[in-house]
């Protein structure tokens, strides 16, 4: 998985390469194992380095020339991370550049064929296939435009692509089941892998669909189906600003991600709960009835929040499973028409998840996506879609999306079921305030200082707090490097308890639910084994006695209350991952979205 970006405009030569640069520095989320861009003018001119950006910026000369551009942050998939196998990708001859994002599943093939015909290969990538191809069409005397469509239609696979050409001042792109949207500026177009490579620059954005192809030059935008008509696209205005986008003077994505919460989950809630007649109202779910069953498919983060929503179902009488969506089998699974699978996914572009909703999709089913990208290819590709409106998470591991998916998810149990209540929807309304009091008010800072040598971190619950255990420990291994583990408290026993010592903190979720008296019987038999006890709770007087410190949460409906002990523990994984100086934002092996499987 990786970022592209296209530009052609009014900015040439060194001001170009800026706003790929621009472009590319917003896209790094999406990989950042290497980078690259190629400018065209007369020539094509290739810059790419392995490594961060800042690594691309010092290759880069202090005059260019070129009217059009593109460039690339990869996440290796075909080849490690090097200065060749960095993209952009040429041709034999240099005219054509080529970037993309995806995998060309048939590129083994394509190579033995064009090595062949005298094709040589520089790099290991499955991309170098395309500029190949790109140039043996020109040669047989297609134009730049022919040559890309040829090329594409020998592609099997995921794809989003950009090519320039040497001569020619446009950009070609086109995409399939890989993300690609348009930017119109003022005599400036952009094209790339998600908005917020452009934003700063303009927030008119076409959402591209699968098998269209767009050429931008700097006198205009065309946009063509596979056999070439012309489309109509509507142009749709961003809400998000371009502060949304930025770091907004916190030191780190994930830090002002975690303290956007309030505000994503207002956007979340707008406009759906009805406090007249005491119901949820979802206008895009229109004509989705009541389902037999559901299945929630969905891959880590978005897969603790599925087990929170079944949950939410399973109360209201609705028979459901939740699955990894990569062990997701129709084959072995009984699925039929009257099963609703909702797969659960922040980008809409993981691999795994779009699998198994694309099965789903094949046998029938209906299918629904609970997503936060518009124009996604899980929206595209599902029945019905719903957006939890948590604006651009950059950070690489998911905050504000793990909570607007917890209330999404809230608001279509009772949605679906039509089983709601005023003390529900009050209190839901009630959370974005309560989010923020406990980032105005929590010692998760101290309690990280406190902890931050220790040998592993445990994370218990029951209940609806299951799912959050295993979110918490998910959070604390990917930004801090160390062990942790998640477990439904009532399994402690049954093993994990022969790694509880006193260097391993138990993070407790201790809230006046039924479970209440259960969880203090496992607190105990943790804290008889020397183990400090870190209670997350809100009912703090209980529970004082039996923990070494308490993170309070407000009181609230007894299931809301993991979404608030959740905040808690964001803050504890990010204070201790600050104190060990990683790399917040990307953590290393990680990507944004996970578009292989
Ligand atoms: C962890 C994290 C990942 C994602 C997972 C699914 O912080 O972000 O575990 O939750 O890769 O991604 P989406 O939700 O985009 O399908």
């Amino acid at each position: 998985m990786c970022g592209i970006i296209g530009y052609t405009g009014t900015q040439m030569g060194e001001e170009l390469s800026e706003v790929l640069m621009n472009g590319l520095s917003s896209l790094e989320y999406r990989g950042y194992d290497s980078a690259g861009m190629a400018i065209a003018n007369a020539t094509v001119s290739v810059y790419k380095s392995e490594g961060e950006l800042s690594e691309l910026e010092q290759t880069l000369p202090t005059t260019l020339e070129g009217i059009a551009g593109i460039g690339h942050t990869r996440w290796s998939t075909h080849g490690p991370p090097s200065d060749t196998n960095a993209h952009p990708h040429t041709s034999c001859n240099g005219r054509v550049a080529v970037v993309h994002n995806g995998i060309v599943e048939n590129y083994q093939e394509l190579r033995d064929a064009l090595e062949a015909d005298g094709h040589e290969f520089e790099s290991d990538t499955d991309t170098e296939v395309i500029p190949h191809l790109i140039e043996a069409a020109l040669e047989r005397g297609d134009k730049p435009e022919t040559a890309f469509r040829r090329a594409i239609s020998r592609l099997e696979g995921s794809y989003a692509v950009a090519a320039v050409v040497s001569g020619d001042e446009a950009v070609y792109a086109t995409r399939h089941q890989s993300p690609l949207v348009l930017g119109i500026g003022d005599d400036s177009y952009f094209l790339a892998s998600d908005v917020p490579a452009f934003l700063e620059y303009t927030d008119n954005v076409v959402y591209l669909e699968d098998g269209q192809f767009v050429s931008i030059t700097p006198s205009g935008v065309e946009i063509t189906n596979g056999q070439g008509s012309l489309v109509d696209m509507p142009v749709e205005t961003v809400e998000w600003d371009i502060e949304d986008a930025g770091k907004s003077g916190y030191d780190h994505y994930m830090l002002k991600e975690i303290n956007e919460q309030p505000h994503a989950l207002r956007e979340c809630l707008r406009g759906r709960p009805r406090e007249l007649d005491a119901s949820i109202e979802i206008d895009e779910l229109e004509g989705l009835e009541r389902p037999e069953r559901v299945h929630f498919v969905a891959c880590g983060t978005s897969y603790h929040a599925a087990l929170y929503g079944a949950r939410l179902f399973r109360e209201q009488g609705i028979q459901t499973n939740t699955f990894l969506a990569s062990e997701y089998d129709v084959d072995a699974i009984p699925v039929d028409e009257e099963t609703l699978v909702v797969g659960v996914t922040q980008s809409g572009e993981t691999a795994d998840t779009l699998g198994a909703l694309r099965a789903a999709n094949r046998i029938g089913a209906e299918t629904l996506s609970v997503t936060n990208v518009v124009g996604c290819s899980a929206a595209r590709e599902t029945d019905y879609v719903m957006y939890i409106r948590a604006g651009p998470e950059i950070g690489v591991a998911a905050t504000k999306t793990f909570a607007s998916q917890q209330v999404a998810l809230a608001m279509l149990s009772r949605a679906l079921t039509g089983a709601c209540s005023s003390a529900f929807i009050k209190a839901l309304r009630a959370l974005p305030d309560q989010v923020q009091s406990i980032l105005d008010t929590s010692q998760a800072a101290t309690v990280a200082d406190e902890y931050v040598d220790a040998d592993a971190y445990f994370f218990i619950g029951r209940g609806y707090n299951a799912p959050v255990a295993l979110e918490g420990a998910l959070k604390m291994k990917e930004i801090t490097y160390k062990h942790a583990e998640g477990f439904p408290a009532g399994e402690l026993k049954h093993g994990p308890l022969a790694l509880v010592t006193e260097r391993t903190p138990v993070f407790s979720m201790l809230t006046g639910d039924s479970n209440a008296e259960k969880m203090l019987g496992n607190v105990r038999e943790v804290e008889s084994r020397g183990a400090p006890i870190v209670a997350v709770t809100d009912v703090p007087a209980q529970v004082a006695t039996h923990a070494d410190h308490v993170l309070e949460i407000p009181n609230t409906h007894r299931l809301f209350a993991p979404i608030l002990a959740n905040i808690q523990l964001q803050l504890v994984s990010y204070w201790v991952a600050n104190q060990l100086g990683r790399s917040i934002d990307k953590p290393r092996n990680l990507a944004k979205s996970v578009t292989v499987e």
